[in-house]
């Protein structure tokens, strides 16, 4: 279709009783771990659509765009009350904590291997082996305070196991930051796909800073504030992909667009009917926020919507099983680090003043959370929470070894060594 010359559903119709904004969630015994992901996905494209327009009418004296903007400001809140609360009560603070990691790899993956642009599609492998890694030390503590085998969670779609440490993932900020890519050269679909990452990792920053202290455990309350700090380095390294010469107004078309192309590509995948009816109501509400986003663009900007967004619907969220490709870049990345330069470096080429260096001896003085999370693991328990195929598994020494820094270890780190007796031992009989 043609998205700019459909209707949708038109804005003055678009406000809904409490009875319809708070709808029965779905089963957290039932529901499809991709289902599930959606679900989280589109909360975080809410809450950007959301918080965007706030920006935008802190900016501007028109009075004309600040009441458009604040009408539909309120739709998008709505919205993001219904995406979010269909989240089930009895679905604990872990089990979603599992759920948004799998959004992060398995979208990431999905958006690495459709990024035309190479530098981006470089970003996104990078940082998709860092969520990666925040799985498998969150699910530790799944497995060891709530008895929960990341099975149940995952579904077997994405792998349980080690990447590059999270220990190292803590960087100074400053070199988080990316080159823009050129808003006149870009394609439609670079636009959406960063926007719809920077959404994803920033909600997965705000559940972590307003769930964390939700456990009594301190080991784990620490694991969130160290998690929640990388998400913000990840909200920091994919914002800046974006070109900071783009107006409000064509950020506000892009919002809209992307809300749009991300209902739609949910509803065209959605295996839960009653799900894939809201994706569709909302996907018509988004059309309509679209149009009204295009006519005041084309109106103050005197240009075409298209000349922004073309006139295809790009497919930014499509969910599947990405194991083969993240095990790929995990045995080839796992010792990929920022450079100085806006670029990419490997451990043993970084200077020894490298900005990060300074930061993980900073914050990982007193030992790392997520490296104590193995260590209780293997105290407890005497094993690995870890979920792959067996070959991969016994790869875990060997990329510890490759994707860890000799330089900055925290005083807890466990060791390759260590990983070695992991294999002698019993796995605990993940959900098959
Ligand atoms: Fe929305
Ligand atoms: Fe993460
Ligand atoms: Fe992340
Ligand atoms: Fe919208």
């Amino acid at each position: 279709m043609n998205v700019l010359q459909e209707k949708g559903i038109p804005i003055d119709k678009q406000i809904r009783t409490w009875h319809d904004i708070v709808k029965r969630p779905y089963c957290r015994a039932h529901v499809d771990c991709y289902s599930r992901t959606r679900q989280i996905l589109l909360n975080g494209i809410e809450t950007e659509a959301w918080s965007f327009k706030h920006h935008f009418v802190r900016k501007s004296d028109d009075m004309e765009l600040n009441k458009t903007l604040v009408k539909i400001r309120r739709l998008e809140d709505m919205q993001q009350t219904t995406v979010n609360w269909l989240c089930p009560a009895n679905q604990t603070v872990l089990d979603t904590t599992l759920g948004y990691e799998q959004v992060a790899v398995d979208l990431t993956a999905w958006l690495a291997q459709n990024e035309k642009d190479k530098y981006v599609k470089e970003t996104f492998d990078f940082g998709l082996l860092e969520d990666f890694d925040h799985l498998y030390r969150y699910s530790q503590f799944a497995y060891m305070i709530e008895e929960t085998d990341p099975n149940e969670i995952v579904q077997k779609m994405t792998d349980v196991m080690i990447a590059r440490p999270t220990q190292n993932h803590h960087n100074c900020n400053a070199i988080r930051i990316r080159k823009p890519y050129d808003k006149d050269k870009t394609s439609p679909e670079t636009k959406v796909n960063i926007l719809t990452l920077i959404s994803a990792e920033q909600q997965t920053h705000n559940f972590y800073a307003e769930h964390g202290f939700m456990y009594g455990n301190n080991d784990l309350k620490r694991l969130y504030a160290e998690i929640c700090d990388i998400e913000e380095e990840h909200v920091t390294m994919y914002e800046t992909l974006v070109d900071p010469n783009e107006s409000m107004l064509e950020k506000w078309l892009i919002h809209e667009f992307t809300e749009v192309c991300n209902y739609h590509n949910c509803y065209k995948d959605e295996t839960d009917e009653r799900l894939k009816l809201i994706w569709e109501e909302f996907m018509q509400m988004e059309i309509a926020h679209l149009k009204v986003a295009a006519e005041l663009f084309e109106k103050y900007e005197k240009r075409g919507a298209d000349e922004v967004i073309g006139s295809e619907l790009v497919l930014p969220c499509h969910f599947e099983s990405q194991k083969e490709y993240v095990s790929k870049v995990i045995e080839t990345e796992a010792d990929k680090r920022l450079g100085g330069k806006q670029d990419y470096n490997k451990i043993d080429e970084l200077p020894d003043d490298w900005a990060s260096y300074k930061v993980q001896e900073m914050v990982a003085k007193d030992g790392a959370p997520s490296e104590q999370a193995i260590r209780l693991s293997m105290q407890s328990i005497n094993r690995d929470i870890a979920h792959a195929e067996e070959k991969l598994l016994r790869k875990q020494a060997d990329i510890l070894e490759k994707g860890l820094q000799k330089k900055a270890q925290a005083p807890n780190t466990v060791t390759p060594d260590e990983y070695k007796n992991f294999e002698k031992v019993e796995r605990i009989d993940f959900i098959e």
